[in-house]
């Protein structure tokens, strides 16, 4: 699948077969959110892979909108790192929610290319999230995404059509 087509095709999903993803095919995952830029090369993002049923479920109830974390194959949370542990004479996070979010889609891409799909899940208890995954105190769950083999129809996807381009991507200027 070449890069255009995996961005215009994938959508977030929410219903998996319940195949675990293979060693190989996650590391290749893995690896496509490392590779992703970030502000001033901070690199504040870190991963954290959870497939222990208990632990979904256990992330899962940190948020209001995530019936589909505890059958995902895989839930990878992606954890932004306090000030300290990054290298040295870097700044502070505050380009930290960017940063994560161009791990997620990068994740997100390369699973789709892979045939695995994905939804993001937000927590709203960011304490009980940090809890759950053992965070060091200052790091914070900045979203969690549930990736897994597709399973059939969602239920929300293609309930929430993209706004044309014509509105959406302006030139020079505000529209009059
Ligand atoms: C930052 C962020 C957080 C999201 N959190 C959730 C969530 O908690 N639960 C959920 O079902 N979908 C969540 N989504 C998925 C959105 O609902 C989805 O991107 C939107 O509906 C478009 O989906 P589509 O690509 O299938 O059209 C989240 C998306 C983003 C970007």
């Amino acid at each position: 699948m070449d890069t255009y087509r995996a961005i215009v095709t994938k959508r977030d999903t929410r219903v998996y077969d319940g195949r675990p993803i293979p060693e190989e095919v996650l590391t290749r995952i893995l690896n496509a959110g490392r590779m992703a830029g970030s502000a001033k090369a901070a690199q504040p993002v870190r991963l954290i892979v959870v497939r222990e049923q208990a632990r979904k479920e256990a992330l899962a109830a940190c948020g209001r909108f995530t019936p589909h974390v505890p059958a995902a194959a895989a839930v990878v949370a992606l954890v932004l790192v306090p000030e300290a542990d990054q290298p040295p004479g870097q700044f502070a996070i505050f380009r930290g929610p960017f940063d994560a979010g161009r791990a997620a889609q990068n994740i997100m891409l390369a699973a789709w290319e892979e045939g695995i799909t994905s939804c993001p899940a937000s927590t709203h208890d960011n304490d009980g999230a940090a809890k759950v995954l053992g965070l060091p105190p200052g790091h914070v769950v900045a979203n969690l995404i549930a990736l897994g083999y597709p399973g059939g129809a969602d239920p929300v996807t293609g309930n929430r059509p993209r706004m044309a381009l014509d509105g959406y991507a302006h030139f020079e200027t505000w529209p009059a």
